[in-house]
């Protein structure tokens, strides 16, 4: 009987309390957790993701409570973003306590913390006195689990237990917001969007490029990527001409009229709702990438709001 897949808060406790990892439910992707006090548990996650050493972890917390314990120096805005967005999909990268190990910030100097929002995940954590650092729970560069059944699929047995939370509901990875003298920075877009940060804020978020030695290697070029080849598009009609004879999957937005010209076609929002486009993102993604297609033809989305992250995702999943 497969039994790594379940429900059952405790045996994840137990697990984590003897230093093995655990993949956790959050709003926005499945994490693959462990202690972040403990070496032996995040040395498994880094090796169970075939993760590069040199890319950072985030620490979740169970309350904004606990954020002193993590991090030092906390600036006024940082507080007043986590009071309004916490628990949610906002990681806050700030000045590290000096215990927090340089595993788990790959040496920086900074530490990325969050308090996620998923009834499950926050019940563990009350469960635990430690935090926990969780990746997202897919190999490394590969697309993100919103369902407890991709995590098994792409980890397989290097992870020995899924609490399974049912569907991410967010879709898309956390908002990743950092702090210098002057400025906000805009690490990597993510499920919540830079226009709702910066209404609230009442400032523009100033985005850090990754050109050379990427701040945040989320924003490596290559990343999100399913096996299938992807195209991103803003003329799907063109595209799908200059493919005869492939097997094509198609994920557009909106009412779907190119039923004739593909194998499969997946539309991301009937009504064209950007969040609901990004809660099937990644489901659609893992489908797709299952049928053995020649090709994946995604839609641009507008370049506005949960569109601009969508998008930045779809890029790094087309880079080869
Ligand atoms: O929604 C999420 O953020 C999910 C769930 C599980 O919480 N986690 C997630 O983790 O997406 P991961 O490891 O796939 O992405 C974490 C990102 C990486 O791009 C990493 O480089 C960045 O956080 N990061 C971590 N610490 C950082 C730091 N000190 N400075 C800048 N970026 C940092
Ligand atoms: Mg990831």
């Amino acid at each position: 009987m497969n039994n790594q897949i379940d429900t059952n808060i405790d045996r994840a406790v137990q697990l984590l309390k003897d230093e093995l990892i655990v993949a956790i439910p959050t709003e926005t992707v499945y994490g693959l957790a462990g202690n972040a006090y403990s070496e032996k548990a995040i040395k498994s996650i880094y090796s169970a993701k075939g993760r590069p050493v040199f890319n950072p972890l985030i620490v979740h917390i169970q309350s904004i409570k606990e954020l002193d314990k993590i991090a030092i120096n906390i600036p006024e805005s940082a507080i007043k973003l986590a009071n309004h967005f916490w628990p949610g999909a906002l990681t806050l990268v700030l000045e590290k306590q000096d215990h927090i190990s340089d595993l788990v910030t790959a040496g920086k100097s900074t530490v990325a913390v969050r308090v996620p929002n998923h009834q499950k995940t926050l019940e563990l954590l009350g469960n635990l006195d430690f935090p926990l650092v969780a990746p997202s729970a897919n190999k490394s560069n590969h697309i993100s689990p919103t369902k407890a059944i991709h995590v098994q699929k792409s980890l397989g047995n290097n992870v020995p237990y899924i609490l399974d939370g049912g569907e991410c509901q967010k879709g898309l990875e956390s908002t990743i917001i950092g702090f210098d003298d002057k400025d906000i920075l805009l690490y990597r877009l993510g499920s919540i969007s830079k226009e709702e940060i910066e209404t609230f804020i009442g400032k523009t978020l100033k985005t850090v490029s990754n050109n050379k030695a990427p701040e945040s290697p989320g924003m490596l070029k290559k990343h999100y990527s399913p096996n299938t080849p992807l195209v991103l598009t803003s003329n799907i009609a063109e595209e799908l001409k200059s493919h005869p004879n492939q097997k094509i999957g198609l994920i557009c937005i909106g009412e779907n009229t190119f039923d004739e010209s593909a194998t499969i076609v997946k539309s991301l929002s009937i009504k064209k709702d950007l969040e609901e486009a990004a809660s099937n993102l990644y489901n659609y993604m893992h489908e797709l990438d299952e049928l053995n297609l020649d090709l994946i033809v995604v839609e641009k989305m507008p370049e506005k709001g949960l569109g601009k992250t969508i998008n930045d995702r779809l890029k790094r999943a087309s880079e080869r």
